[in-house]
């Protein structure tokens, strides 16, 4: 009986961006507790579980959190006090029952994933096993390739560039660690070359370089040139994975590439875009290629570039099984980005993973724009086997606490490891 909880907590903590978010802490009766922190997006879909957030204007800008700290402490916590952590499950489902909405809006989504998340690191805790073991079990040895984001435009930057993310997939790589250096060495060559040409090198919010470059062209040009000073071959040891986040430049129909003043785009000028792009690039991994509401557009872009190509849907599917169900009927991807809190507990998101699976699908386990030094996530992409992660550049501390908890993993299992898809 000493593993019972005892006690459940939540209290402000600050994310990437200086902006609040949860801490929650799960104590059972042995003193066993664990702690869990919640991410936040700036570039959200539609259709996330949502995030409560105070609207007192005169803190934190609106942005505080107390109200959902309160929900933990008041309400979700007299729920599930003498539970073991290993009812994962009905935690999680005691909750969603417990808000009584379908998009969380009650509780909030932050509140009721920071005690989900929580529950599991308890669990994993109590088992004396490290988290990537309790969630995956015996199938908890793969580390994922890393989607590395080096450089930032879109809502992420404030820059000219229009694309939310450029990222770099080490696809050579033997072992997590040699992507690690791979994407270090290409990151640090990226930055000779800005500072050569005289463009910013500072930072945006997922760590990746944030110049004002001409347009999208010129950013994978840039990569590519890295890439090559680094001692890599474009394509063979590292290819680009982009995620236009289009959703966040669509307005009023068409597609709006402000940033970068080349004005508007229709839909077949974004197909046409694409195209030109991976015939140019060796691109393998394009995310959220249109706004979230083109399910018919998807569809048609992964007809043209599905075989070759793997077409990600973030904003479209919000780690939620109904878009996620819909979306394989209208073959409108081939995968997808899982987000713990677009849908708001650790159980909703396995069961979303499960149908990727059952469907042939890949997902990619990611973070938020507005992190923690939280690493739950990447025990997670361990445990969930699918080979993949975004996890944003090499800097900044809560990116890096991702990968240097990976790197650990793998160390951990030495020759057990498996690297990949
Ligand atoms: P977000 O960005 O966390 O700001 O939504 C990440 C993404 O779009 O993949
Ligand atoms: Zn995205």
């Amino acid at each position: 009986m000493r593993d019972r909880i005892i006690l459940v907590e939540a209290y402000e903590i600050l994310d990437s961006r200086g902006n609040p978010t949860l801490r929650t802490k799960v104590t059972l009766e042995n003193g066993i507790t664990g702690i869990a922190s919640v991410p936040s997006g700036a570039s959200t879909g539609q259709n996330e579980a949502i995030e409560l957030r105070d609207g007192d204007q005169t803190i934190f800008g609106g942005k505080g959190v107390l109200k959902a700290v309160k929900n933990v402490n008041q309400e979700i916590a007299p729920e599930i006090l003498g539970m073991t952590p290993d009812c994962q499950a009905e935690i999680d489902r005691m909750m969603i029952e417990l808000d009584g909405t379908s998009n969380k809006s009650n509780l909030g989504s932050n509140a009721i994933l920071g005690v989900s998340m929580a529950t599991a690191v308890t669990a994993a805790k109590s088992h004396n096993l490290p988290l990537y073991a309790y969630l995956g079990g015996v199938g908890g040895f793969r580390l994922p390739m890393p989607m590395m984001n080096i450089i930032n435009g879109g809502e992420h930057a404030d820059n000219s560039i229009d694309l939310q993310e450029f990222m770099i997939v080490p696809i050579g790589a033997t072992t997590f660690k040699e992507s690690i250096r791979f994407g270090a060495e290409t990151f640090h060559a990226l930055k000779k070359i800005f500072l050569k040409k005289g463009l910013s090198t500072g930072v945006g919010d997922e760590g990746g370089f944030a110049p004002n470059l001409k347009n999208n062209e010129e950013a994978c040009e840039v990569i590519i040139e890295a890439i090559q000073n680094a001692g890599f071959i474009p394509g063979k040891d590292i290819s680009i994975a982009l995620d236009a986040a289009a959703s966040s430049f669509f307005n009023d129909g068409s597609y709006n590439f402000l940033k970068s003043g080349l004005g508007e785009k229709k839909t077949s000028d974004m197909l046409e875009f694409y195209t030109r792009m991976v015939k140019k690039f060796p691109i393998v991994s394009i995310e959220d290629p249109l706004e979230e509401n083109d399910w018919d557009g998807f569809s048609e872009i992964t007809k043209e570039l599905g075989n070759k190509v793997q077409i990600v849907g973030d904003d479209l599917f919000v780690t939620n099984t109904d878009f996620v169900k819909k979306g394989i009927h209208k073959k409108a991807a081939n995968a997808v980005l899982i987000k713990l809190n677009q849908i708001g507990t650790v159980t909703e998101t396995i069961a979303t993973i499960q149908l990727c699976q059952k469907a042939g699908w890949n997902y990619i386990i990611s973070h938020r724009s507005g992190e923690t030094e939280d690493t739950f996530i990447a025990d997670f992409s361990v445990a969930m086997a699918g080979g993949q992660i975004k996890t944003g550049s090499v800097s900044r501390g809560e990116r890096i606490a991702k990968y240097n908890r990976l790197l650990e993993i793998e160390y951990e299992l030495g020759k057990s490891a498996i690297f990949g898809s």
